[in-house]
């Protein structure tokens, strides 16, 4: 009988963002444009949902061109090429198509030909849970350099008439790139959650197993996104407030030692809410829904981003990132910058 002597793992060690990087498409689409495409008003989507304009892909633009791109970015920040990458994870609920998955096309298109790839699917929420994966991959010494993508093109799945879900959403990508950083403590910790008791409030029917495409389904305006908004909004509040006082709880820090918070971008009042709800300072909490509404699996890299490059979180800052998402999904993170 063969014996095999028991692998001796190093010991865990912490895992860091070493870069980010962002991109969003050039076209603007304006409350003003959706007046003329839906019975809408600027008046109600800002008082609503505080979003102001998002951004539409442009034809033949797929996800995995905005994710190249935000990708290209975080390399850059962190001074690193595509051959360092042992791994590469996109969030997306809008891949290029059903498979291969869009991670293999990013490796493809990146050239990170050493790279491991998948995606992962955890709607809006699936940023964090893929930073969750990654650093995981890292502090176990299994890999040594992640890139984590969440990159979205909502607009190929949202009904354009239906005007309580088409002015909601936005596409867009944001990046980073993981790495053990001696001296810094990188990720304190991260808290997960599911709930798919309530699957069924946000959800696109058509195009898979269980509903697969046919000229009924599309007849049926099935393959667009669907949504309770009421009850995913109640929902949002409540998980990420708790998931966001559970994280903080577990590093044994107050909400006071959190430099910015970065929390997934889907309506200026679940910001508000929870901000309120965490007694956080209008100051802490990171807003770009306003310029790019809810661009779901992005959201937070791209918030992230924008909040390094624009100053307001700096090295050695703690940030607390809370996301919410369709599944139900939620989570929150706690890392030192
Ligand atoms: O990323 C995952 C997380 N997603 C979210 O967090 C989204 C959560 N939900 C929301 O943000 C909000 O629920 C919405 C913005 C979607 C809706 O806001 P609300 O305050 O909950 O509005 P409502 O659903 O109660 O709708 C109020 C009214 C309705 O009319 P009636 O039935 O009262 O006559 C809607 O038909 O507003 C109407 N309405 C609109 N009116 C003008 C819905 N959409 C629009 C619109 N323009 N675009």
């Amino acid at each position: 009988m063969l014996t095999h002597p028991l692998v001796q793992r190093p010991p865990l060690r912490t895992v860091s963002i070493i870069g980010s990087g962002s991109y969003v498409p050039a076209r603007v689409l304006t409350n003003a444009d959706l007046e003329r495409l839906v019975e809408t008003t600027d008046e109600w989507i800002t008082s609503r949902t505080g979003i102001r304009e998002r951004r539409i892909a442009a034809d033949g633009e797929a996800t995995s061109d905005m994710a190249v791109s935000a990708a290209g970015r975080a390399m850059e920040s962190a001074g690193i090429s595509s051959e360092a990458f042992d791994l590469i994870i996109v969030a997306t609920i809008t891949p290029d198509m059903l498979f291969p998955s869009t991670a293999c096309l990013v490796q493809q298109k990146l050239g990170a030909n050493r790279a491991v790839a998948f995606d992962i699917e955890a709607a809006c929420s699936g940023f964090v849970y893929a930073l969750e994966i990654a650093a995981q991959f890292i502090q176990s010494h299994s890999f040594q350099t992640a890139l984590v993508i969440g990159a979205e093109k909502m607009s190929s799945v949202i009904d354009w008439a239906d005007r309580n879900t088409c002015v909601l959403f936005g596409d867009g990508a944001g990046a980073a790139v993981l790495q053990h950083r001696p001296g810094s403590q990188g990720l304190l910790t991260t808290c997960l959650g599911s709930d798919g008791t309530k699957a069924s409030l946000l959800e696109l029917p058509a195009g898979g197993s269980a509903c697969p495409s046919t000229a009924e389904s599309v007849a049926g305006r099935l393959h667009f996104l669907r949504m309770d908004g009421k009850e995913i909004f109640r929902n949002a509040v409540t998980a990420m407030v708790s998931a966001a006082n559970e994280a903080l709880s577990r590093c044994g820090i107050g909400i006071e030692q959190i430099r910015c918070i970065i929390p997934h971008q889907a309506n200026q009042r679940i910001l508000t809410a929870v901000g309120e709800r965490l007694g956080a300072t209008s100051g802490q909490v990171f807003v770009n829904v306003d310029r790019y509404g809810n661009t779901s699996a992005a959201s937070v890299g791209i918030a992230l981003d924008e909040a390094v490059r624009s100053g307001r979180i700096q090295r050695g800052d703690l940030v607390l990132v809370v996301v919410f998402g369709a599944g139900l999904t939620w989570g929150a993170t706690v890392l030192e910058w």
